[in-house]
């Protein structure tokens, strides 16, 4: 490995992890979003060297198993998902909130969200589906 190699090229071509999405690659559109050490990062603006030996969860760590995470569930029930580019750093970013903020009103989502960019949705059902996470994950 170069260590120059950034943390999603090493997550998608190294690792055969390729549920981060490589869009711009300089942390403008938020779909590389993963956690390094339970922090929300662009996994594009981490360098692999710097993180190695930390704890990484990516989208496909939000699953149990089959079982997919209520976020994930309530994107797919709410319509958020068109063309899936964006889906992955929403969800990591939308577990990311409701861990913060377990009942966000839709400015919190949007001003948690507004480092996510979507071109399909119009991100009204992205909000909506945030807002059905919230709900189910509040009854658990
Ligand atoms: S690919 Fe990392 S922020 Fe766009
Ligand atoms: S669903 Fe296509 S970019 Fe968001």
């Amino acid at each position: 490995m170069w260590e120059g190699e950034s943390l999603l090229y090493v997550l998608r071509e190294r690792m055969a992890l390729p549920g981060s999405k490589n869009a711009c690659e300089q942390g403008e559109c938020g779909s590389c979003s993963v956690y390094l050490d339970g922090i929300l990062v662009c996994a594009c603006l981490v360098l692999g060297g710097q993180a190695q030996g930390r704890d990484i969860v990516t989208v496909e760590g939000l699953a149990s198993g089959e079982a997919l995470h209520p976020v994930q569930q309530a994107f797919v029930e709410a319509g958020a998902v068109q063309c899936g580019f964006c889906t992955p750093g929403l969800l990591v970013a939308t577990h990311d909130l409701l861990q913060r903020v377990p009942r966000p009103t839709n400015l919190e989502i949007r001003e948690a969200l507004a480092g996510n960019i979507c071109r399909c949705t119009g991100y009204a059902k992205i909000i909506d589906a945030v807002q059905l996470a919230a709900r189910r994950m509040a009854t658990r």
